[in-house]
């Protein structure tokens, strides 16, 4: 079966074709970083205009990439929730368009199941259930049982910011570029962690949520003063910088570690699957690896970490295959999601 899958969640603008859910034929994406880099974040409306220019050459070329015609392609599949709603309609409606036209059936995709879906990718290996999904991206941070796939129970959340948007707010208040996670991470390996003790939320009604907002306002008061704005000067010498973002990168990472070890332990989950933009940091790896756990971990492989959407079209084989019909053509873009 020949799914296209497509994706404009957030600031990509990306396209898929892939073959039974796990063969990538094409994975086209079109970043937009160069547009809200100037703005330190994605500006909403420039991501929309973005979108509307590139959906259409961004998805003839991953039909052209995978050598398949539009009359070849089975379902459609498009990421519909959750993410900034103009851009979440580009995608939408160009889904609902083509599956009209062409009278094919199409299905919309949680982004952040699809995140999950994609450590399953590119293997021969069917994935072990039940294990435990890790989420982190720049909206989500989350720790699931997975039954299979289809079937999550959330058993912990961000009561605040995502791990992602952390470490884009604490790379602003280095003065760093956006995305900030990239830039963090290139400095924190100059520095030495243990030269700041930083601490991230506990979550007293459920040890398995997250808090990253306190982490992020210690930093601030570290790098501009007590009681500062993100506008305030920095009051450190330059050279601690790096020691900063070390330490802030060691303490978010050694909560998510903790956290998503005593999930796996309490619900006796033998594996953990990983998804989302966070994935792509190298001493994360390192430092689940040098636990030496009685785990399998299983991070996706290059240009399936950040949004892209043979994620997509690999999850959305899967749900078509479960239910055999099309989604209607009234389903939402829907900018949250209350449950999966
Ligand atoms: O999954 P993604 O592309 O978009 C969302 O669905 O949010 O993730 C983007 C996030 C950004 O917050 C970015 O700073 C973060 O992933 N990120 C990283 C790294 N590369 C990307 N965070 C830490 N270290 C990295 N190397
Ligand atoms: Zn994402």
């Amino acid at each position: 079966m020949l799914v296209l899958g497509i994706e404009t969640t957030c600031d990509e603008t990306a396209a898929s074709v892939v073959e039974d859910g796990n063969k990538i034929l094409s994975n086209i994406i079109f970043s937009q970083v160069h547009l809200h880099k100037k703005f330190g974040g994605v500006f909403p409306e420039l991501a929309s205009r973005s979108h509307i220019d590139k959906i259409l050459p961004v998805i003839e070329d991953a039909l052209k990439t995978a050598k398949v015609s539009l009359d070849e392609i089975d379902v459609i599949a498009v990421a519909n929730r959750p993410g900034l709603v103009g851009s979440l309609l580009i995608g939408l409606n160009t889904a609902k368009a083509l599956s009209f036209a062409l009278d094919k059936p199409f299905i919309g995709i949680n982004h952040i199941e699809a995140h999950l879906y994609a450590a399953m990718m590119g293997d021969d290996k069917k994935p072990v259930f039940p294990s435990l999904g890790v989420v982190i991206s720049g909206g989500h941070t989350m720790l699931l049982k997975i039954s299979d796939i289809g079937k999550y129970e959330i058993l912990g959340t961000t009561i605040d910011d995502a791990i992602g948007e952390s470490f884009d707010k604490v790379a602003k208040i280095l003065d760093l570029s956006y995305p900030g996670g990239p830039e963090v991470e290139k400095l924190a390996k100059q520095g030495d962690s243990s030269k700041y003790q930083f601490k991230a939320g506990r979550v007293d009604k459920n040890p398995f949520d997250f808090s990253f907002s306190g982490l992020k306002t210690k930093v601030l008061y570290t790098v501009k003063g007590q009681k500062s704005k993100k506008d305030y000067p920095t009051i450190i010498k330059e050279e601690d910088k790096k020691h900063i973002a070390a330490s802030f990168q060691k303490c978010a990472f050694e909560d998510l570690i903790k956290k998503a070890i005593g999930a796996s332990e309490k619900h006796n989950l033998k594996s953990i699957y990983f998804g989302g933009g966070v994935t792509c940091n190298k001493a994360l790896k390192e430092m689940f690896q040098n636990k030496n756990l009685n785990l399998d971990l299983f991070w996706p492989k290059k240009d399936l970490s950040l949004d892209n959407a043979a994620m997509i079209a690999g999850l959305g084989y899967h749900r078509y295959k479960k239910v055999l019909k099309s989604d209607k053509l009234d389903i939402l873009a829907e900018p949250t999601i209350s449950s999966f």
